[in-house]
């Protein structure tokens, strides 16, 4: 049966939300303060870049089922579901979570909350967080709801994908009123056979972070690895394709180079860790935070090769190619390809910075970065060439057209997309990470 549901958050998370929602026949009143962002949402249009999420946006405005407001108002009172999609970002000293926005939006809900109506949390937070937001909620109103934490899954880049098939749905409730009305919400989906795997709250928070900081630790463990294939002459790509034969192991998230960023795994890894921390687990605390070194150590390593091939970096020109912090996405949050850009910058070089997609957002956090229009127009008389994010037009480089516009031909190649072999005939000085030969 088709519900009256809310979205409050409307980032990368709230936006394909309120869409998918929609699109499973339910209406959607979406939330955010931010008056430019509603705008461009009533008229129709994606604030950011997410494949398949324009159309879905588009569809749902046209049937009438998806609107969008700057505040929760009388509307609200009719809502059987309030989904909360804000976010959660790391406190100013990197470590600990920040639940403000969560306590805000209730906070703004509590006047206009329906009885018996559910609460859903899809934000990543520390365990125990819903427990407290259900004491606080009870604290400032009278009016009976059920709390339940629903995390989210999905990749940017894939997100309309990973929400209309997932491959789990969690629901972390030990109500049976607010597990049914997740079910019912989501029948759909769950009716495409996706697991449903209802838990307590607690462990339900648990599992997002866990998951995240987990992956997390995939990607250093080939980083790791690939720190010691190249001193030792072996091929860390080839390696994990072999380890990734092990059904145990799995070969997705062993692609060794530049490491992760991104609004997610970083933030959940610090939070993950400072739990760890504060419960005791010491060690475990110590494994994600080397987890977090190897991560960085592997930008400082490419940034020791811009080095080693160009003696100084001050005063020479070094293009980068990739400012999202993973291809098919706009995001730029700790992208390493610009933490890596910004840092040569700050030492002399020229910085010119260029992907397909992102460079709007790139002017507002780093307006000292040179922006190229197009591929040859960012590498026209480079000393260094550094491949920071695997887009597909990345991995169709024309190796004989950029040799003639670039001043030397040296590349580093941070994601180890492009033929080397190749590209060495072709006259090019070419370092893959990784890659001990
Ligand atoms: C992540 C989780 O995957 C998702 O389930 C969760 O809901 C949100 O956080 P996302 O941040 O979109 O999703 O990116 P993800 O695909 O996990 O990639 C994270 C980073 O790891 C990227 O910078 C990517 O380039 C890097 N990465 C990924 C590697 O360096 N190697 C790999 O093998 C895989």
């Amino acid at each position: 049966m088709p519900k009256i549901t809310s979205v409050i958050g409307l980032g990368y998370l709230g936006v394909t939300q309120a869409a998918v929602l929609a699109s499973l026949g339910h209406r959607v009143l979406g939330i955010d303060p931010d008056q430019t962002k509603i705008d461009s949402l009533n008229a129709g249009k994606v604030p950011f870049f997410e494949p398949e999420l324009q159309e879905l946006l588009e569809s749902g405005i046209r049937s009438g089922l998806l609107t969008f407001d700057t505040a929760i108002s009388e509307s609200a009172k009719e809502v059987d579901v309030h989904f909360i999609c804000v976010g959660t970002p790391s406190k100013s000293d990197g470590s600990e979570v920040d639940t403000s926005f969560l306590h805000k939006a209730l906070e703004q809900l509590a006047p206009f909350l329906k009885q018996n109506s559910t609460i859903v949390g899809r934000s990543t937070v520390p365990v125990g967080t819903a427990a407290t937001l259900e004491n606080y909620l009870f604290s400032i109103t009278d009016t009976k709801f059920d709390l339940v934490w629903n995390p989210e899954f999905l990749s940017e880049g894939t997100a309309v994908r990973d929400s209309l098939k997932p491959e789990r749905i969690v629901i972390g409730t030990n109500s049976q009123k607010g597990e049914s009305a997740l079910r019912d919400i989501y029948k759909k989906i769950i009716d495409k056979n996706v697991p449903v795997f209802t838990i307590d709250r607690q462990t339900s928070e648990l599992v997002k972070v866990a998951s995240n900081a987990f992956l997390a630790l995939k990607i250093s463990y080939i980083n790791g690895v690939a720190e010691i294939a190249e001193k030792t002459g072996a091929s860390t790509a080839k390696l994990a394709d072999a380890m990734g034969l092990d059904t145990r192991i799995g070969r997705k998230f062993l692609n060794n180079g530049l490491g992760f960023g991104g609004g997610c795994l970083p933030k959940d890894l610090a939070g993950f860790a400072s739990v760890a921390k504060a419960t005791g687990a010491k060690h475990f605390g110590e494994l994600l935070d080397s987890v977090n070194s190897i991560n960085s150590d592997r930008r400082q390593h490419v940034h020791s090769l811009a080095v080693e091939l160009l003696g100084n970096v001050a005063g020479k020109k070094i293009t980068v190619l990739g400012a999202a912090f993973k291809p098919n996405t706009d995001d730029i949050r700790l992208s390493p390809g610009l933490l890596l850009a910004e840092e040569l910058r700050r030492e002399g070089a020229f910085v010119t910075i260029h992907d397909p997609i992102a460079l709007p957002k790139v002017s507002e956090m780093y307006p000292k970065l040179i922006q190229g229009e197009t591929i040859e127009s960012a590498a026209a008389d480079a000393d260094l060439l550094i491949v920071a994010t695997e887009w597909s037009d990345y991995k169709e480089l024309d190796a004989t057209k950029l040799r003639a516009i670039v001043k030397r031909p040296a590349l580093i190649d941070a994601r180890n997309i492009l033929p080397s072999v190749e590209w060495r005939r072709l006259g090019w000085n070419i370092k893959q990470l990784g890659e001990g030969s």
